[in-house]
């Protein structure tokens, strides 16, 4: 496999969020999901129970790594530290791609710990194409940037976000993780059409998608991961899918979370458009809609 795909061709379809309150669930009933995307952060430890329970999930289950603090947008480097344990992890879980998002959220060693919005410029853009490169060249495993959902711009942006994001991935060669409900909320406060987002992003690279539910507050929606996607959302989900096909597609659920069974029966509104479309991987997706 080479660590500049997006993934390693695998063909997966639906996934959950590895949660604590479903742990017990997961372990004693072996639900059929196909695979489990787990918060590196949470398991950057030295054994305990969080790892000997991955350990048991890892047996039956395929897990992808998603992480919320690699920050590919901030200046400063991630830590040697933070590298080397994250290593061990994609070397434990053998996670077939990684994903983080594309934000900022530290500097100077101090840390916000939010996502926070990046100026669109070019010489952030490229910034972080080669802070992605570094940490994939460390960790020799496929990355894909997500998305954020936002609530402030940049007076200094020189571009919109499609053309950022689109900026930052094929200078990086790297994989999209296609959040649509972040296009939404970012959509709605700042009053641009979803749908000319995904138009104007490079589709091809497009190697895992999220869909969550957020929540109106005031002027604005938040991302708030506590229920489930709205319809609008699921039609974005569609015309995404319609335009590249199957792929790997993992539901959000981290408030307010509900059992097991409600939050996979609502994962699984997602097959309804993934079935129309043969299952494919990043290699064909790619043919498909590039041609390359
Ligand atoms: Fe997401």
């Amino acid at each position: 496999m080479s660590a500049n795909q997006f993934n390693d061709n695998s063909d997966l379809g639906v996934g959950i969020g590895l949660r604590i309150p479903h742990y017990d669930h997961i372990l004693s009933e072996t639900p059929p999901v196909e695979w489990f995307e787990i918060i590196s952060e949470n398991f950057l430890i030295d054994g305990g129970r969080p790892l000997a329970i991955l350990e048991r999930i890892l047996e039956k289950y395929t897990v992808i790594q998603h992480g919320v603090s690699l920050y590919f947008g901030s200046p400063n480097e991630v830590s040697e530290d933070h590298l080397k344990r994250l290593k061990e992890l994609v070397q434990f879980t053998k996670t077939p791609w990684l994903t983080d998002h594309l934000c900022w959220g530290s500097v100077d060693g101090q840390y916000s710990h939010d996502l926070l919005p990046l100026p669109y410029t070019t010489a952030v853009a490229h910034a972080a194409a080669e802070k992605i490169m570094r940490v994939r060249d460390y960790l020799q495993v496929p990355i894909s940037v997500e998305n954020l959902s936002s609530y402030v711009e940049f007076t200094g942006s020189a571009m919109s976000e499609w053309e950022f994001l689109t900026n930052v991935v094929e200078a990086a060669d790297c994989g999209i993780l296609l959040d649509v409900n972040n296009i939404y909320v970012s959509s709605v406060n700042h009053k641009f059409d979803p749908y000319t987002y995904v138009d104007n992003i490079p589709l091809d690279r497009v190697a895992q998608i999220h869909i969550a539910g957020h929540s109106p507050h005031d002027r604005f929606i938040i991302d708030t991961h506590d229920r489930a996607p709205i319809d609008p959302v699921w039609e974005l989900y569609a015309y995404v899918i319609s335009k590249i096909g199957h792929t790997p597609t993992l539901l959000e659920w981290d408030a307010k979370i509900p059992s097991f069974d409600e939050v996979h029966k609502e994962a699984m509104k997602a097959t309804q458009w993934l079935d129309q479309t043969p299952r494919t991987s990043q290699v064909e997706r790619r043919q498909a809609v590039s041609g390359k």
